[in-house]
């Protein structure tokens, strides 16, 4: 999974040769799993049709503030598309764009979206050498830099014109890497170590039977996705669960057993920055695993059960600097409760399930929590599917480890 993945993709597109190559990199944006639309300046749609980019994008191209062909002239709403937009990349920015851009001049639509774009904006320039070093269109860049904007510089190589110098625009394929380091580099756990635990765990009768849980592990997915998009580098310990998750800042460390999580959750522990411990811990094991099947010749059976250890428990004694974060499923006395495990786990926050709000638990897409910090404040959210929950809990995380 890309970092780009769910993004509204906002390309403009300006009247240089090297809009031929937009194509690809229209492909490139929805191969990470970004969402396209197009905008186009009228003089751009010499070097490449709508139609293509239409095509590839699964979205209408806009390059006038119009529409001609429509009985009742709709308005193509240019404010619509820049609020629309997580990200405006302007590919290619040909010297009459930039220095338009630069000087708030919105005589098309892709200018006056530009204008009304809230969103972070990219531009990679194309053009000949000598227009690239022109002072005029250094003062564009140094313009356009000085409002926010981020340029992707252009290349050296030949030029349309025969030339060969600086002027070529930034491969569609190198665009991408440098959006998604950029978006990396100010993503607020970048550089940081996040631990997960997720599911539940199966303790062994015999062979083939196990004590176990209803944990679906979604919770824990959930909160390693929205990490690893945040910009962490994620170990998930995961018990057995049927959930998926691809992500190429995401390390999935399969365990069974409560004895196989602790000893994992041991071996990440020293080097991460952040651990969340969302798994549903068997609290009790068989004392003996039969290594046989059981057979059903008695007509009662008794299994004895002994105490798991208490991997969180035991990760609170031994922490440093980490910020270790907990889960208490309750269903009475539920603050009260959640406060002393804070306590005696040696938590820096602890996320509070109560089985009494409907919505909330382990097989439901939703949860309803409530965090409890250190000072003991507690802020109670709303039900909200896990994967906005798991954004809720990182951001409280993000706020104590700035506070
Ligand atoms: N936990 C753990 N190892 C265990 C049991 C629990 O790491 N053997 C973790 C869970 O992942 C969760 C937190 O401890 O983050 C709280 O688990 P919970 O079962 O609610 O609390 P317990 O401390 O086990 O207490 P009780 O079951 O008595 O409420």
């Amino acid at each position: 999974m890309s970092l780009l993945s769910g993004k509204k993709i906002l390309l403009g597109i300006s009247a240089g040769i090297a809009a031929y190559k937009t194509a690809t990199l229209v492909r490139a944006f929805i191969k990470a799993g970004a969402d396209v639309k197009v905008v186009m300046t009228p003089a751009s749609k010499d070097f490449i049709t709508p139609l293509t980019l239409s095509t590839l994008s699964k979205n209408p191209v806009h390059s006038s503030f119009t529409n001609p062909d429509d009985d009742n002239e709709t308005w193509n709403n240019h404010v619509e598309l820049g609020l629309w937009a997580d990200l405006l990349i302007i590919a290619p920015a040909t010297a009459n764009t930039l220095s338009k851009m630069a000087h708030g001049i919105c005589d098309n639509l892709l200018l006056a979206t530009y204008l009304s774009a809230k969103c972070p904006v990219y531009f990679a320039p194309a053009m000949d050498l000598d227009m690239y070093k022109h002072p005029s269109t250094l003062e564009s860049f140094r313009a356009l830099q000085s409002f926010g904007n981020i340029m992707i510089p252009a290349t050296s190589g030949e030029l349309a014109s025969g030339l060969v110098g600086e002027g070529r625009m930034a491969e569609p394929e190198d665009i991408v890497s440098f959006i998604e380091n950029d978006i990396l580099s100010k993503s607020p756990l970048h550089g940081k170590k996040v631990l997960i635990t997720a599911g539940p765990t199966h303790e062994a009768i015999d062979p083939v039977r196990f004590i176990g849980n209803h944990s679906s592990g979604k919770m824990g997915f959930e909160i390693a996705k929205a990490a690893a998009n945040l910009g962490a580098e994620v170990i998930l310990i995961s018990g057995p669960t049927h959930q998926k998750l691809s992500h190429s800042f995401v390390t999935i460390i399969p365990v069974t057993s409560a004895e196989e999580m602790y000893n994992a959750a041991h071996t990440y522990f020293k080097t991460v920055d952040i651990a969340v411990f969302a798994a549903a811990v068997a609290d009790y094991k068989p004392k003996i695993a039969a290594t046989e099947k059981i057979k059903k010749k008695e007509k009662t059976l008794s299994l004895e059960l002994e105490k798991t250890k208490d991997i969180l428990a035991s990760l609170g004694h031994i922490k440093e600097k980490q910020f270790l974060v907990g889960f208490a499923l309750e269903t009475n006395n539920e603050i009260e409760n959640a406060k002393g495990k804070l306590k005696a786990k040696n938590l820096n926050l602890i996320v509070l399930n109560s089985l009494k709000d409907k919505g909330a638990g382990f097989k439901s897409d939703t949860n309803k929590v409530t965090l409890i910090d250190r000072n003991e404040t507690i802020t109670t959210f709303d039900l909200k599917s896990k994967e906005a929950v798991a954004v809720d809990i990182l951001n409280a995380i993000i706020n104590q480890l700035h506070a």
